[in-house]
C-alpha cells in the first residue's frame, strides 16, 4: 500500500459531520485541521483547555472556513450527567458520520474519576462508552439514510501491556491495583473490544481500532516521568510527529469502505494487524459490553 497522504487520501467531506474527542492538542488537533482541510459540513470536539480549544477552532477555520467548528468543554472524568449536559447543549446536529474516540491520558499517577473509576480506565474508555450511548441514536440514523457511518477508536499498541485476564473487572474502582502502563493497557485493550461488541449488534455503523504510532505529544506531561523516560528513548527511532500520528484515525475515518474490515485493529497506516489472544478474545468482549450496559443503563441517549 502506498504511504498515506492526507492532502490526496482524504475524499471531499461535503455535507459530513464529525466528532472529535481530544482535539485540544496533539493527535487529535491534527485529525481536525486535516478533517477541515476537506470541506465537512461541522465538526465538533471536545477537551478541557478551554484557550487550547479556541485555538483549534481558529485554526480549523483557516484551513475550512466554509466548516462550522464547535468546541464542547467536556472533562471525561466528571460525571456522566455533566458529560451528557456539555453534549447536550452544544451537539445539535441531525447527523454524524464520523465519531473518533481519541482523547486519553497514559500512565498517570493513580486516582479516580468524579464517579470512583479508575483514572485511565473512566478517561479512556469509559467516558467514550457514555458518549457513544449518548449519540447512537443520530449515528444509527445517519448509516439508516444510506451514509456510511465510522466509529474510530484511538487505542495503542500499549494494549498488550494489560494486566493478567487483560481486564480486571473487580478492580476497575481501585487506583492502584496494578501498575501504571497495565492500566493503561487495560483501558486501551477495552477499547478494541468495544468496537468488536459494537459490530455484533452494530454492523451497519463501521467501528474499527487503530493505534496511531509513537511520539511525543501532551500524552507524556502527566504520566509517570521515570517510567516514560525509559520507555520512550528505547522507542525514539520509532517517533512521529503529531500530523504524522494522526494519519491512522484519519486512514480509518475516511478511507474507501472497501478497505476497511469492521471490527478490526489496524495499526499505522491501515496494517491489519493480528489481535493480540486478549484483544481478540470474543468472551471478554462480550464480558465487557454487559458490563459497560449494566454500569451505563441509567445513560439517557440524546434523540
Ligand atoms: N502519542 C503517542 O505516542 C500515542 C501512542 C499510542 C496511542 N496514543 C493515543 O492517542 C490518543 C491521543 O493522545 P495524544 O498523544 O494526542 O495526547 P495529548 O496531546 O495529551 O492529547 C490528549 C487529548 O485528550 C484530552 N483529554 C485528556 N484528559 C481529558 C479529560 N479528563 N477530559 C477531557 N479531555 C481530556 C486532552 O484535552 P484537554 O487537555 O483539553 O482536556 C487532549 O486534547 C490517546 O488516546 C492516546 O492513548 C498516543
Amino acid at each position: 500500500m502506498p504511504p498515506f497522504n492526507p492532502d490526496k487520501d482524504i475524499p471531499d467531506l461535503s455535507g459530513k459531520v464529525a466528532f472529535i474527542t481530544g482535539g485540544t492538542s496533539g493527535i487529535g488537533r491534527e485529525i481536525i485541521l486535516f478533517l477541515a482541510s476537506h470541506n465537512p459540513a461541522h465538526i465538533y470536539f471536545t477537551g478541557r483547555n478551554e484557550e487550547a480549544g479556541a485555538t483549534v477552532v481558529a485554526a480549523a477555520k483557516a484551513k475550512g472556513p466554509n466548516v462550522e467548528v464547535t468546541f464542547i468543554k467536556c472533562d471525561l472524568c466528571s460525571s456522566r450527567a455533566k458529560i451528557r449536559q456539555a453534549i447536550a447543549e452544544s451537539f445539535k446536529s441531525d447527523r454524524l458520520d464520523i465519531f473518533i474516540a481519541n482523547a486519553g491520558i497514559m500512565a498517570t499517577p493513580p486516582g479516580l474519576t468524579e464517579e470512583g473509576f479508575e483514572l485511565q480506565w473512566g478517561t479512556n474508555y469509559l467516558s467514550h462508552a457514555v458518549i457513544l450511548q449518548l449519540l447512537r441514536p443520530v449515528l444509527l440514523r445517519t448509516a439508516e439514510s444510506g451514509a456510511d457511518v465510522r466509529h474510530v477508536q484511538v487505542t495503542s499498541h500499549g494494549h498488550n501491556y494489560a494486566p493478567s485476564g487483560g481486564i480486571q473487572f473487580e478492580n476497575l474502582r481501585k487506583p492502584d491495583a496494578v501498575g501504571e502502563f497495565a492500566r493503561y493497557g487495560q483501558s486501551k485493550l477495552a477499547q478494541i473490544l468495544y468496537c468488536k461488541a459494537m459490530v455484533k449488534r452494530y454492523p451497519q455503523i463501521t467501528s474499527v481500532a487503530v493505534h496511531p504510532g509513537v511520539g511525543r505529544t501532551g500524552l507524556l506531561k502527566n504520566a509517570k516521568q521515570s517510567l516514560i523516560k525509559s520507555f520512550f528513548s528505547a522507542t525514539s527511532f520509532l517517533h512521529k510527529d503529531a500530523a504524522e500520528l494522526a494519519y491512522s484515525p484519519l486512514w480509518a475515518a475516511t478511507a474507501p469502505l472497501p478497505k476497511l474490515e469492521n471490527g478490526q485493529y489496524y495499526e499505522p497506516v491501515g496494517k491489519k494487524a493480528g489481535p493480540s489472544k486478549l484483544a481478540g478474545d470474543e468472551a471478554l468482549a462480550e464480558k465487557l459490553w454487559e458490563w459497560t450496559n449494566n454500569e451505563l443503563k441509567d445513560v439517557e441517549a440524546l434523540l
